[in-house]
């Protein structure tokens, strides 16, 4: 089960948290792996990385900007040409204004939603010409698509998360049902996962208090961590999914459930 053996697996923002746990996931798994990601320091690092656990493997990694159709158009073009094809594309990119609401203008949002939502829509639809019968697209939705942040959680000055943040995995989660319709013409399946709180940056992971809060938000009691992403990951893009579209899997311990 979960064989990616002879399957190409390209992950969008696969530099980051979540993209390096499930980039050795799907090696594991004996995918043939491509990482896209707007960060070259960030793809070197996790290149480096990879080539250590994985020597085995030569892992393709393209600096691209998800918010540029040129750019993603170049990207598959690449594929293309080294693997013939396209099976599974994980979408894990994201991008907020870094403002407060009271900063925030409609620009800002504007330039957020161009990766947030039109660069999502893109990245999906240019695949589609390179992903044969039988593949599977996964985007990132999240938590905050589905409920608001609660300003309480956010101790000593913090910001809640984002109003353009939330708007966008909100939009994916519709994306993804419509993507779905459109794409099982061609049985090609699309979901989502809506991740909660997997806090890494010493703004939020290293802020004890927050972890505390955020914690408590959680039926388990706790956050979560990279490596307890890649199990649906991997399922929702493997054929063992083969029968599971439209659907977006919350990996969030509970918080959305009460
Ligand atoms: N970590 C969490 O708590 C959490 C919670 C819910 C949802 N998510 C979602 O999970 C996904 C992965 O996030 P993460 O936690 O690993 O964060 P991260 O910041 O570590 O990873 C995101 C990656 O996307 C890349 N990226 C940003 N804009 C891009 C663009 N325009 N083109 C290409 N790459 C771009 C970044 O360089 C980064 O490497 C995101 O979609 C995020 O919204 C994360």
């Amino acid at each position: 089960m979960f064989d990616f053996t002879h399957k190409t697996v390209c992950i969008i923002g696969g530099a980051g948290y979540l993209g390096t746990a499930m980039s050795k996931g799907f090696l594991t798994q004996g995918a043939d792996l491509v990482v896209a990601d707007l960060n070259p320091q960030r793809l070197q690092e996790l290149q480096a990385t990879l080539k250590e656990q994985f020597p085995q493997k030569d892992v393709m990694t393209v600096t691209v900007d998800a918010g540029v159709p040129a750019q993603i158009d170049s990207l598959y073009k690449r594929i293309a040409e080294r693997y013939g094809k396209l099976d599974v594309l994980v979408n894990a990119t994201y991008a907020n204004a870094g403002k407060s609401f009271d900063e925030l203008t409609e620009e800002d949002f504007d330039r957020t939603n161009k990766v947030n939502i039109s660069g999502s829509f893109g990245m999906v639809k240019r695949a589609l010409p390179i992903m044969p019968e039988g593949s599977a697209i996964v985007q990132f939705a999240s938590m905050y698509g589905i409920v608001s942040p609660n300003p309480s959680d956010y101790p000593n000055g913090l910001q809640p998360n984002p109003i353009e943040y939330g708007v966008g995995k909100a939009a994916i989660i519709q994306m993804t049902r419509y993507l779905a319709m459109v794409c099982g013409k061609r049985n090609i399946r699309v979901n989502a996962v809506a991740p909660g709180a997997f806090p890494y940056t010493t703004l939020h992971a290293g802020n004890d208090e927050f972890i505390k809060r955020l914690s408590a938000k959680s039926m388990l009691n706790r956050i979560g961590k990279a490596p307890e992403i890649v199990g649906a990951v991997v399922f929702l893009a493997s054929d063992e999914a083969s029968f599971v579209t439209g659907e977006v899997l919350s990996v969030d311990g509970g918080v959305t459930a009460w």
